[in-house]
């Protein structure tokens, strides 16, 4: 890729935050690599992290089949299971875990015999998938009368984990918790944000996947709590110039310079995953500078104001978030989140970096 827009991965920092979520949590670690491993490239991630972890979460079939072809052996569990009733039997054929979520799911497992073991999902607040109290102890104890499948772990997912307030997640473990005492059934509660800010909603198996690409589910600055951005997204400055006072910048004229204005023209746009709604002001990282984003965002450049910074040329190198500027922050600044930025960096090329782990 000619581009100099670029995405290095730093697996290194993947296991690091990985080691994080296991000593915060304790028991077993599912790493959730869904979505391309939230944009970092699910093979390489699952590769670099078999060693640490007890499984990985995906969210569909194909997701978990490319694991498996390139020699994942861990267990691999499908956070919504299976979609139609045809499905099931690949899930046989590739030893995949589904959540069981709906009835309908759990027929099309019964009706295959299939003596694989499932993940029951207890809803418990979200109301988005799972069964709620009284139809998952029908379940369960329907099956025990007559055991067919395996239930090996009973799971939750809480709406409200990531806020500091605790009495926000009490209800929900109470209730998962009113299910969990009447069977000897493993558990799993806690996603990012959990792990990190709820000691009380530890399970037997721990879900984290934001954390391990090194970004904190509060938005807290992510050396302040022991992670490591996993994801650098860099370019570089491809042109400058001198504006005068009352000239504009870029599409719509949306940035009009109050007095004379050097600006720099970086290749990267939204194609390559930097949000069009970054608003003037956005911080950018040159030559160990930050910069303020001026004007709209394009499809394949974006505009800062260097005019303090003499140094800064072409070729001069720049961050567009991971060390030095959080994507967490990029995400905020442009009503969203960093989950969705982490995600949508198809089209930089790419590096993987794995030096030494400690
Ligand atoms: C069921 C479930 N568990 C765990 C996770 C991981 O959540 P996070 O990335 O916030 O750690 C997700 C992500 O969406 C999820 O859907």
């Amino acid at each position: 890729m000619t581009r100099p827009a670029r995405i290095t991965v730093h697996l290194d920092h993947i296991i690091h935050n990985t080691q994080l979520a296991r000593q915060l949590h304790g028991q077993k670690v599912l790493a959730v690599i869904k979505a391309n491993a939230y944009g970092h490239g699910d093979q390489k991630v699952a590769q670099a992290l078999s060693r640490y972890v007890d499984g990985f979460a995906v969210a569909c079939l194909e997701e978990a089949v490319t694991l498996r072809q390139s020699g994942i052996s861990q267990p691999i569990i499908l956070l919504e299971g299976p979609f139609t009733s045809q499905e099931v039997k690949e899930y046989d054929h590739y030893q995949l875990t589904p959540v069981i979520h709906q009835r309908e799911q759990w027929q099309w497992w019964q009706e295959n015999n299939l003596s694989h073991p499932v993940w029951l999902k207890v809803d418990t607040g979200m109301h988005r998938l799972g069964f709620n109290h009284d139809d998952l102890i029908a379940l369960i104890n329907k099956n025990t009368q007559q055991p067919k499948s395996h239930i090996a772990v009973l799971m939750t997912h809480l709406a409200n984990a990531d806020t500091l307030d605790d009495e926000k997640i009490k209800e929900p473990l109470e209730r998962f918790k009113r299910v969990v005492d009447q069977f000897n059934l493993k558990t799993s509660i806690a996603n990012s944000a959990a792990i990190m800010l709820h000691p009380q909603a530890r399970g037997d198996w721990a879900r984290p996947g934001l954390m391990l690409y090194g970004v904190d589910p509060l938005a807290r600055n992510a050396k302040d709590v022991g992670l490591k951005p996993a994801m650098t997204f860099s370019s570089q400055v491809i042109a400058t110039r001198w504006i005068k006072a009352g000239e504009s910048v870029g599409y719509g004229s949306l940035f009009t310079a109050q007095k004379p204005t050097r600006v720099a023209t970086i290749a990267c746009g939204y194609a390559d995953g930097y949000p069009r709604s970054a608003p003037t002001n956005t911080p950018v990282w040159i030559n160990g500078k930050v910069v303020p984003l001026i004007g709209r965002v394009s499809m394949d450049m974006i505009t800062v104001d260097i005019s303090a910074h003499d140094d800064i040329q072409i070729g001069s190198a720049v961050e567009l978030w991971g060390e030095n500027i959080a994507v967490a922050e990029i995400a905020s600044r442009s009503g969203t989140l960093a989950y969705e930025l982490l995600c949508h960096t198809q089209r930089p090329g790419r590096e993987y970096s794995l030096s030494r782990v400690e």
